[in-house]
């Protein structure tokens, strides 16, 4: 058993340094995609406060297919030219989204979302899918937040492909 805590306690850097070493200890030795993508999720959602969904759309070689995730179930399939993950999926970059039902397209899966941050996910220049995760409190997000889901997608790639 791995005994995930909640880090509400922790800043913001100190949550994500303790989370990679959590996901890195959680993925070590494995590198099937569903495993380490179930697990980064539960983890994510133990751990940090203030989330109500956390998960993986992969990319099929057509849109983005729901993969492995951790609150209420959510749309199956979202075309690329959808929504703030298929805004990261076709620009490649990542997505900070203060108030979601300002963002044009914006796919409610829970009404509880307020903020959103979702990161692409790529592997030598392949898309991959893309990291969701979303909070019931406005502007939840922030740039330390920014670069923490990176480096746990950079950690859980690194699973996956080396
Ligand atoms: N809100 C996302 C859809 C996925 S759910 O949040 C889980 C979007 O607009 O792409």
């Amino acid at each position: 058993m791995f005994d995930t805590q909640a880090l509400t306690h922790l800043p913001k850097p100190e949550q994500y340094l303790q989370l990679s070493m959590q996901a890195r200890a959680l993925m070590a030795g494995e590198r099937d995609r569903i495993a380490n993508a179930a697990n980064m999720s539960a983890l994510v959602m133990q751990a940090l406060p203030d989330l109500n969904w956390a998960g993986f759309y992969f990319y099929d070689g057509r849109e983005l297919v729901l993969g492995p995730f951790q609150g209420k179930p959510a749309c199956l399939r979202i075309s690329l030219d959808r929504g703030v993950c298929g805004a990261a999926a076709t620009t490649r970059l990542l997505q900070m989204v203060p108030d979601v039902h300002a963002f044009p397209g914006h796919i409610a899966c829970d009404a509880a979302s307020r903020s959103e941050i979702v990161v692409p996910l790529i592997h030598a220049g392949r898309l991959i899918g893309v990291w969701d995760v979303d909070s019931p409190i406005p502007a939840r997000f922030d740039v330390q937040d920014e670069m923490g889901m990176q480096a746990l997608c950079h950690i859980y790639l690194e699973s996956v492909f080396n």
